[in-house]
């Protein structure tokens, strides 16, 4: 089987990029990271990536251009870094077509809840505790131009405990995150994800046959 070539576009901490490279640099996954883009140069995941030997490109989401010339430039890193799938680990935009069509059906984004429940928003974690959610998670889906809308790939549940706060919970969350990413990007490499209108099949292993 091959190994496919990550971009990965995050805009924070990076953690769930440190476990999709960890996942990668120990062969749990068949993939490897080829670009990592950030748009914000503050990130605190650019030096974990740095630390990582990754390569690492920003495109700042404030140097003044327009949000469809700045993801143009990113489409350009991905295509010239050769990307098989992109992943959306912790990215603060919405991305343009010039992302979306050229990689259609080839983009992962993590969400910190049990979409389409606290979908659109940045505090999904914040929201399931206040409306008072027994259970949340994670979900990992394609990204169309719909936000937090796209085929859902993998969801991995959480509960809520009635004395949590939202880091208690967010930090169980993202554990679940940590496992569902790399999970999801394997899937995909081994070509067994099907999405057929809303729903994405995953189909079985190929199993090799010997003689
Ligand atoms: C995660 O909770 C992810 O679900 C959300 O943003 C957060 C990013 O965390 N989209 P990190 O930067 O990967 O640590």
């Amino acid at each position: 089987m091959s190994t496919i070539r990550l971009g990965i576009l995050i805009s924070g901490r990076g953690s769930n990029m440190v476990a999709i490279a960890e996942a990668a640099l120990s062969g749990r996954i068949q993939a490897s990271v080829s670009i990592l883009v950030a748009n914000n140069p503050a990130a605190a995941g650019i030096e974990q990536a740095q630390a990582r030997n990754l390569n690492v490109r920003v495109v700042d989401r404030r140097d003044g251009r327009p949000r469809a010339q700045r993801h143009e430039e990113i489409a350009q890193l991905l295509r010239d870094h050769s990307v098989d799938l992109v992943i959306c680990a912790g990215f603060d935009e919405i991305l343009s077509p010039s992302v979306t069509t050229a990689y259609e059906g080839r983009i992962l984004n993590i969400h910190p809840s049990l979409l389409p429940a606290f979908g659109g928003g940045m505090h999904a974690v914040r929201d399931a505790l206040t409306y008072g959610a027994k259970i949340t998670g994670c979900t990992v889906h394609f990204v169309t131009p719909d936000l937090d809308n796209g085929p859902i790939v993998l969801q991995r549940s959480v509960l809520v405990q009635e004395d949590d706060t939202e880091d208690s919970l967010a930090a169980r969350v993202l554990v679940e995150e940590h496992r569902a990413l790399p999970d999801a990007i394997q899937l995909f490499a081994e070509g067994r994800l099907n999405i057929d209108g809303r729903m994405v099949r995953v189909l079985p292993p190929v199993t090799s046959v010997v003689a």
